[in-house]
């Protein structure tokens, strides 16, 4: 029988490019989310990609009974957990309303998850966990540091809980993926990143700011000890990422985890300075971008890049697409968005 993955968040950004790249590789998918976020363009462009009617729940999971029902009543082979607040700075300035959505909704899919008969768990983590690391580039083995922001912390607890519950219960096991910087958007421009008000993000940003949505991008600080003064990051496009987690299902369902509880950093292994991400921006997609030198954001970290050789090796998964490609990806985005 087809296995069924159920995906937590599945029709925001990453949650709608994951359950695509299943779909298309042989699996079920049931999606569930609370819209909080997105709306439904992400997810009706995933039913039109896959040409497949995906099942849908409109839920929180933060909401227990809910959670047990959705366990109880299908049969869950595996759950991949994207359905948390993602922002920075409003985590800490509602360090409560984080702590309290992105824990209880993993809490109750661990638990139900372990009851109801889903041995399966994957969390999406961050490479927030390794804040400004020592030693680069960072491997699993790379020590986290104590988080800078609830919505960090709340990453790291996450992965302990799963640790922690998969050692105890004996019947789960548990992938995390650290993802660097998730950028662009899938190519045939029907599922992409719809950020709410102003983007915090460079990549949205950029594009909102090439389309004239924003009238200037602030490249926040020119002075760090990089290349070229501008902080160097790991831009893993949308496709690519997505592909991995499929990559991390396979490895569950086919019981070749080399521990009950395993860690990928997802990423491409380059690092990108926000000036490069910049200039190659303009020059693929043909366009000038407004911008400006600004003082440096609080809380940035100069720079972090992955080793993804884990992931290249146990997982069979490495990154495939060009920056060029994934910056163009997400300008035909930005440009579908802007004429919907
Ligand atoms: N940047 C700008 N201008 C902008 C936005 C970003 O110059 O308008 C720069 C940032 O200073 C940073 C780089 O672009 O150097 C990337 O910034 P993003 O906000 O796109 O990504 P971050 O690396 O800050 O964020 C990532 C993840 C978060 C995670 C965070 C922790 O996307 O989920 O790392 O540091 F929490």
């Amino acid at each position: 029988m087809t296995p069924t993955v159920l995906v937590s968040g599945g029709a925001g950004f990453i949650g709608s490019h994951v359950t695509v790249e299943l779909i298309q590789a042989g699996y079920n998918v049931i999606v569930a989310d609370n819209m909080s976020n997105c709306d439904k363009t992400c997810y009706n462009g995933a039913q039109k990609i896959t040409g497949r009617k995906i099942p849908f729940f409109k839920m929180d999971f933060c909401n227990r009974r809910a959670v047990e029902k959705l366990f109880q009543t299908n049969k869950i082979d595996a759950v991949i957990h994207f359905a948390a607040f993602k922002a920075v700075g409003e985590s800490v300035a509602q360090p409560v309303m984080y702590y309290r959505n992105n824990l209880d909704s993993f809490l109750n899919i661990v638990d139900a998850a372990r009851t109801y008969g889903c041995p399966n768990i994957l969390f999406s983590s961050s490479a927030t966990v390794y804040g400004q690391p020592e030693k680069l580039p960072v491997t699993e083995e790379s020590p986290r540091q104590e988080a800078t922001s609830p919505y960090g912390n709340t990453k790291q607890i996450c992965e302990d809980v799963l640790r922690d519950s998969v050692k105890a219960y004996g019947n789960i096991r548990g992938i995390a993926l650290r993802y660097f910087n998730p950028i662009g958007a899938h190519p045939s421009a029907l599922m992409g990143e719809l950020p709410r008000g102003v983007p915090n993000n460079l990549v949205p940003f950029i594009t909102q700011t090439a389309i004239g949505k924003r009238e200037c991008l602030s490249i926040f600080g020119n002075d760090y000890p990089t290349p070229d003064g501008t902080c160097l990051r790991d831009y893993i496009d949308i496709v690519d990422l997505a592909k991995a987690h499929v990559c991390a299902v396979d490895r569950m369902m086919a019981d070749k985890m080399k521990e009950p509880y395993e860690i990928f950093n997802i990423g491409t292994g380059k690092p990108v300075s926000v000036m490069e991400l910049v200039n190659a921006f303009q020059k693929v997609n043909g366009v000038k971008l407004n911008y400006k030198i600004a003082p440096r954001r609080a809380g940035d970290v100069t720079a972090v890049w992955a080793d993804p050789s884990k992931a290249n090796k146990e997982l069979g998964w490495k990154a495939q697409r060009t920056i060029e490609e994934t910056l163009k990806a997400a300008w035909t985005w930005e440009l579908f968005i802007a004429h919907k």
